[in-house]
């Protein structure tokens, strides 16, 4: 997978502009808030589609109506044009002119890494389920229907249970025993390939501290309908569903400690790539091919030694676009970042910088 070409019009501070980038790996250097992580999250959304869909607005330029980002995609040796609109919290896909739903982009096009993974590890439960969720969904649309449904069913029953309709409860237990039984089962069956992923890669970072994984379910496939009818006084009581995927956590053990806890920042950070590569390595295993590699802020919070990991990393896929406050090493191209402008080195600043040549 390649991105031959980004081109980003309103987006957040971004100036218009189509940028092209080379096989291996592109450095973007700059300053604080010159737009180094912008440009990656419009690369991200344009390969994948993928973005906060509550945050749309922000991502429309101030004083604007309208975004637009554009990918061009080489793909098992064919170049596809994907484009996102973006407006009043719309969303509009296209892959060569065509409309399509946000599911048809290439689930496995880009992996982005950015210091605030490291809430993977720190942060609640939420974040960790969301990482397992999203990562699943893009493996398996399937998993992504049944998530979809499962959630609205908790939500409805939430619902049924404010109300006190206990008479109509077996329907509801029902509906979410068979969907959430299928997360379950779907996630202890990938569970088993990614934790041998994270800690392959967490090993390889340098890190000597052992790196499990482990599902905490709040409830088994076996007995989840006994479990529901149990605390259904409960539930009652307090208007929610209070067992169920939904309540699950993927506990990160460092060592003979859980990660959340226990772990340096650097250690954590540490954590959170080894997520990150076991990801790149999943989707790489289901596609066939290996994402484009986003990776902001290389630098934050590592020591040199992880440094030069997450380095290698992008040196060791076909195409890496990296971040950093500094100059980035090994660069097949590198780009300076100054207020929403990207400069290859050795070009002249486009604007009102004659003296910025490399
Ligand atoms: N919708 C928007 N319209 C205009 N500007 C925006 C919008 N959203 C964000 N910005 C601005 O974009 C700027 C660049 O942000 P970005 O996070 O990309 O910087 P950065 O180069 O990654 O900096 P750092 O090195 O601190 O991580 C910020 O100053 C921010 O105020
Ligand atoms: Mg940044």
């Amino acid at each position: 997978m390649q991105l031959s070409a980004l081109s980003t019009l309103n987006y957040r501070n971004l100036a218009p502009d189509t940028l092209t980038f080379p096989a291996g790996v592109t450095g973007v250097f700059g300053e604080n808030g010159a737009g180094k992580t912008n440009l990656l999250e419009a690369a991200y959304l344009a390969l994948t589609g993928l973005t906060d869909v509550t945050r749309l607005e922000q991502l429309v330029q101030s004083g604007e109506k309208e975004a637009y980002v554009r990918a061009d995609v080489q793909q098992g040796g064919s170049l596809s044009i994907q484009e996102v609109g973006l407006g009043r919290g719309r969303r509009q896909l296209k892959v060569d002119g065509v409309r399509v739903r946000a599911g048809d982009l290439p689930r496995g096009s880009a992996v982005w890494i950015r210091p605030e993974d490291s809430e993977l590890v720190f942060g609640p439960p939420a974040g960790r389920r969301a990482y397992l969720d999203a990562l699943l969904s893009r493996l398996s649309a399937r998993y992504g229907q049944q998530l979809a449904r499962y959630e609205r069913t908790v939500s409805q029953r939430n619902a049924a249970l404010r109300a006190g309709e206990d008479w109509a409860m077996h329907v509801w237990d029902e509906a979410l025993v068979g969907l959430g039984t299928d997360i379950m089962l779907f996630r202890r069956r990938a569970l088993t390939r990614l934790s041998e992923l994270a800690a392959e890669a967490n090993a390889g970072l340098g890190s000597r501290k052992p790196l499990g994984l482990t599902l905490q379910e709040s409830t088994a496939p076996e007995t989840y309908g006994a479990d529901l009818k149990g605390r259904r006084a409960e539930e009652l009581a307090r208007g929610a569903t209070v067992t169920g995927p939904h309540r699950d956590d993927l506990v990160l053990r460092l060592g003979d400690f859980p990660a959340s806890e226990y772990a340096s920042r650097g250690e954590g950070r540490t954590v959170a790539l080894a997520l990150r590569r076991a990801e790149l390595e999943l989707l790489a295993e289901r596609f066939g091919e290996k994402p484009v590699l986003l990776i902001d802020d290389f630098s934050a919070e590592l020591d040199p030694g992880r440094r030069l990991f997450l380095l290698d990393l992008a040196a060791s896929v076909p195409q890496a676009v990296v971040t950093g406050t500094e100059r980035v090493p090994g660069s097949a191209l590198t780009l300076r970042a100054h207020a929403g402008r990207f400069t290859p080195e050795g070009e002249r600043a486009a604007v009102g910088a004659l003296e910025v040549t490399a």
